[in-house]
């Protein structure tokens, strides 16, 4: 089956990473939501791409890290995107676990950089046990430190390796790593039938982010990707 993963939910329907994007994906036929988490000042799990407010409020001044999640939770996020979602805010991982079922695949960013939230890996992993959410789960970060240390932690969670940069022979890079690595995450700019073929043959699985025509997916369906990132999962047949 091919992984048609909603990048931050359906992000041209609802304002990204927040419940509504997550529930249009869900309704839309997505089989898989990727979603990024940070910390907050009171070290809870934040699901946010940026490390500031300025996309998502131009009002707010200052970073992610700097608010409790109370103070999260005071700040709209969603009538930046459109009147019909204001007063939507970012939910906390838990959340989303709660709208989650089992048979989505849910793939966690640690979003460690440019910031490094101490300790995060552990707190993720605290969550998904006490949410009884160590299946089908798949936690990557561009921070291979961070997956490093959740390995250390559970040895048995998948861990896909975000890749920016057109680095030289990512394939070998992680089989070196050591990591339980069974995906590679590419920047799609660069990933084409010979670079999946490599990362195949080497065991991996490729889910390039992010495509989000038509015509380029079919073509990465052609090389023998096994999923892909999109910003609006509903225009892609889930395969
Ligand atoms: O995980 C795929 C993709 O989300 C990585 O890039 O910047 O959108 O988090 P970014
Ligand atoms: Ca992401």
């Amino acid at each position: 089956m091919v992984l048609n993963f909603a990048h931050r939910g359906s992000l041209t329907e609802a304002p990204e990473n927040t419940i509504p994007a997550f529930q249009k994906a869900m309704e839309q036929g997505a089989n898989a939501i990727e979603l990024d988490v940070q910390l907050t000042k009171d070290k809870q799990l934040i699901v946010c791409h940026d490390h500031t407010f300025r996309r998502l409020n131009p009002d707010v001044k200052g970073k992610i890290q700097d608010f409790t999640l109370k103070e999260i939770k005071n700040i709209d996020v969603g009538s930046s995107f459109s009147g019909e979602y204001k007063g939507v805010t970012l939910p906390t991982l838990q959340e989303v676990l709660n709208i989650c079922p089992e048979y989505i695949l849910l793939n966690i960013e640690i979003k460690n950089i440019p910031v490094i939230y101490e300790g995060i890996e552990k707190i993720l992993l605290d969550c998904l046990s006490e949410n009884n959410r160590l299946e089908n789960i798949l936690i990557s970060s561009f921070d291979h430190t961070a997956l490093k240390k959740v390995q250390e932690l559970n040895s048995d969670i998948p861990l896909g390796m975000l890749f920016y940069y057109r680095i030289l022979e990512p394939w070998k890079y992680a089989q070196n790593s050591g990591l339980n690595i069974t995906s590679i995450h590419p920047n799609q700019v660069y990933t084409d039938r010979l670079f999946i073929e490599y990362c195949k043959a080497y065991g991996f699985k490729v889910y390039p982010y992010t495509v989000n025509s038509v015509e380029h997916y079919e073509a990465l369906l052609d090389y023998g990707v096994d999923g892909v990132f999109s910003n609006n999962p509903g225009v892609f047949a889930v395969g």
